[in-house]
């Protein structure tokens, strides 16, 4: 590519829950693509950290489908929320603890929350202030919450 990025992963995103649409000359849409690029040959990958239970018992490299069910928030009006479940797979193997994540599209602040909660710091920009507010309650509450979980004996 011109700048420099180098694409390693394009992984799709399945979404079984996908709310059923009234389309009838097509077919539902019920993926979407997460790309993973990288500007340097080395770069940071934890894959230990986002392995699962294979079939021999063994731990295995999760393949690029992803198959995570949508999190819709009613509680604001934005329609395009990432679920926690996935966003916290790309923070783990994408991201040292203690590390810094960067979000450009905060929206409702799911990688805020879920960077926060597996200790990374983060620094996201999001242009529409409603959803920034949203956000900024969003991660209050969840800061909260977790601060009054009992800790394990
Ligand atoms: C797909 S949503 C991100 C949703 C987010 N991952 C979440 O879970 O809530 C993209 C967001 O980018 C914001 N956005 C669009 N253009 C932007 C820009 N130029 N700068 C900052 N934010 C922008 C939109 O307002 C929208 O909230």
């Amino acid at each position: 590519m011109k700048r420099g990025w180098l694409l390693r992963d394009d992984i799709i995103w399945q979404k079984p829950n996908r709310i059923p649409s009234g389309v009838a000359d097509r077919l539902n849409n019920t993926y979407e693509h997460v790309f993973h690029f990288v500007l340097n040959r080395k770069y940071f990958f934890d894959l230990d950290a986002i392995k699962i239970p294979g079939a021999n018992g063994r731990m295995k490299n999760p393949g690029d489908v992803w198959t995570v069910n949508t999190q819709p928030l009613k509680e604001c009006g934005h329609t395009a929320t990432f679920p926690e479940r996935l966003i916290e797979r790309i923070v783990l193997c994408g991201s040292p603890k203690n590390g810094v994540v960067f979000d450009p599209f905060l929206g409702t602040g799911t990688t805020w929350i879920v960077s926060d909660r597996l200790g990374r710091s983060c620094i996201g920009f999001e242009i529409n202030r409603e959803f920034f507010d949203f956000a900024q309650g969003r991660f209050k509450e969840n800061r909260a919450f977790e601060q009054c979980q009992p800790t394990a004996l």
